[in-house]
């Protein structure tokens, strides 16, 4: 482990101080500068085996954890959950104890619910990074959004930001919004009441719960995807409804600053929560986040894996 990570795992950003994310941040735009040269691979973590756990659906977060591990050289296996054990009834602790024996170093896991990164690291001891638990934590995106934001405006301190749509069931928007209050950034939460608790606010959050006094002068805008495999019925009337009252349009988004940034962390339902000629505008930082991803997973298992 290095001298500034505390933790062999990342959990979620609830555990990390300011120092420990502005040291992955600035460790991730030492990577971003490799992954501009022609020859992209380093050999940092050669001999190190990475495993990807993955019990939910993925395409950004997998795809890009088993990129970065072999931009550094590192061996990746991504386990396959329906065709594994699990579905002969394998615990989900004897799945991590089987990996782990064949030499895992560093178990990446996904899972529908909240705190099965964190029962794993009391029985690993190879690292455990959470890429993403139930409705909990996704401490990566976190980092990867905050990345963005340093590289877009130049820091996070005193940004008014933000994060629309299901906050309730959106493990990203929790992330969100320990890593940017931390960082010292104006978080306001916009969205339906059914959707978003006014309890947020023991976070140091403002609540709104309209679009147009929410967006005023804002320097980021961080749409969230309706998570409606998490949610139950009544939420809101209909998707149209919803779209009508909280979906960005070019319109609304003349509400905020004229150099506000359009973040989401995809997958994108267009035309419910996000129209598509504000995703594909100029003013959308979608794609950015995607890439930055790679440079801050790369940080990631670099900081975690001793080599640092
Ligand atoms: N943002 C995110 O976690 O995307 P994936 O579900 O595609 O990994």
């Amino acid at each position: 482990m290095n001298q500034v990570l505390k933790s062999k795992d990342l959990l979620g950003i609830k555990e990390l101080s300011a120092p420990e994310i502005k040291f992955i941040l600035d460790t991730a735009f030492g990577f971003k500068d490799v992954l501009k040269r022609d020859i992209k691979k380093v050999p940092t973590l050669r001999g190190r085996t990475v495993i990807n756990l993955f019990y939910e659906p993925s395409t950004r977060t997998r795809t890009s954890f088993e990129l970065a591990a072999k931009r550094m050289s590192t061996d990746v296996v991504n386990f396959s959950v329906s065709t594994s054990s699990v579905v002969k009834g394998e615990s989900i602790i004897d799945t991590a104890l089987t990996v782990q024996a064949l030499g895992a170093d560093i178990i990446v896991i996904r899972h529908s619910s909240s705190g099965v990164p964190h029962l794993l690291s009391h029985h690993l001891r190879a690292s455990v990074i959470n890429a993403g638990d139930g409705t909990n934590e996704h401490p990566t995106q976190a980092l990867l959004d905050a990345f963005t934001i340093v590289e877009k405006k130049g820091g996070v301190k005193g940004l008014r930001i933000a994060i629309v749509g299901d906050i309730s069931h959106s493990r990203v928007a929790k992330s969100n919004i320990y890593c940017l209050k931390k960082l010292g950034a104006e978080v306001s939460l916009i969205g339906p009441p059914t959707l978003v608790p006014k309890e947020m606010e023991a976070l140091g959050v403002k609540v709104f719960y309209g679009m147009d006094e929410g967006m005023k002068d804002v320097d980021v805008i961080m749409m969230l995807r309706i998570q409606r495999e998490r949610q139950g019925k009544g939420f809101f009337p209909s998707t149209e409804e919803y779209f009508r009252k909280w979906g960005l349009t070019s319109e609304r988004l003349s509400l905020a600053k004229d150099d506000a940034i359009v973040m989401h962390p995809g997958p994108m339902n267009r035309g419910i929560e996000i129209a598509s000629e504000v995703a594909d505008g100029p003013k959308s930082v979608i794609l950015d986040q995607v890439t930055n991803g790679l440079a801050v997973r790369m940080a990631v298992l670099y900081l975690l894996s001793g080599a640092s």
